[in-house]
């Protein structure tokens, strides 16, 4: 699905991400972990074509079509959507206007309308909060729920989830989770964390961990579970 080569990026003067190689396949969930400022935000707005962050070298393929070059709005158009770490607030414009521009007016209307509905409402999104302005004055976890909820009407092939966790209280998570569980059929997701908390309502597959810039270790769920026990100490030691 998403095949990354040798990337190093860099943002302003530092060089964050350094020869991050790795292959995500179809269908799979995988986490990245790490410590704050391991360059797991960097990772993901890379592959979003955040033009903060430079390439310095590697290639990035979607599906074998190389996105190096492409304007975040043609990745997302490949299938390629990043909810982000801190959800910006969107003065004047709702949530139903933001996604009717994102599916290019192609989607009736009332039916997109329904399809909100229908998804806020397994996500336990308050209706006042569909119809406000984007995120203004939006808790931590009815942030990350508006994310979830624009995922799931965009219908992306890959799912990028920054810290979807972070600022979340448990009823939020395990609301997030099961919904993410419910809709993950043929999708690839990448769950960011730096702690076990979601992996516990979600299995993922793989667990990658990046220190510093580096991939340094990759694993099954148990290595998860590894980090909550002795920290990324152990693990950076060994
Ligand atoms: N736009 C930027 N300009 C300069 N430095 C940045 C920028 N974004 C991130 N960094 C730095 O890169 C490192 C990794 O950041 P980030 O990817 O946000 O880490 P994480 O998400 O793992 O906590 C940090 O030291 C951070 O300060
Ligand atoms: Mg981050």
């Amino acid at each position: 699905m998403l095949q990354i080569k040798k990337l190093s990026v860099s943002a302003g003067k530092t060089t964050i991400l350094k020869d991050f190689s790795f292959n995500f396949e179809k269908g799979k969930v995988y986490a990245i972990m790490g410590p704050n400022g391991s360059g797991k935000s960097t990772l993901a707005f890379t592959v979003a074509g955040h033009p903060s962050y430079k390439m310095e070298a590697g290639s990035m393929k979607m599906e074998d079509k190389e996105i190096t070059l492409l304007s975040p709005d043609k990745r997302a158009k490949l299938g390629i959507f990043l909810s982000f770490q801190t959800p910006l607030a969107l003065a004047g414009v709702t949530v139903f206007q933001l996604l009717r521009i994102a599916l290019n007016k192609k989607k009736d209307p009332l039916e997109l309308k329904k399809k909100i509905e229908e998804i806020a409402k397994k996500l336990g999104i308050k209706k006042d909060l569909t119809e406000r302005s984007l995120n203004e004055g939006a808790s931590g976890g009815e942030k990350k729920k508006l994310e979830m909820l624009q995922a799931a009407v965009l219908d992306p092939k890959l799912l990028i989830f920054d810290e979807i966790d972070t600022g979340v209280d448990v009823d939020a998570l395990r609301k997030i989770a099961k919904f993410m569980n419910e809709t993950k059929d043929g999708k690839t997701y990448l769950i960011i964390t730096h702690y076990n908390r979601i992996l516990h309502y979600i299995k993922p597959d793989k667990v990658l961990i990046l220190i510093g810039g580096k991939l340094i270790k990759t694993g099954s769920a148990k290595l998860a579970e590894e980090i909550e026990k002795n920290g990324y100490e152990k693990i950076i030691k060994n």
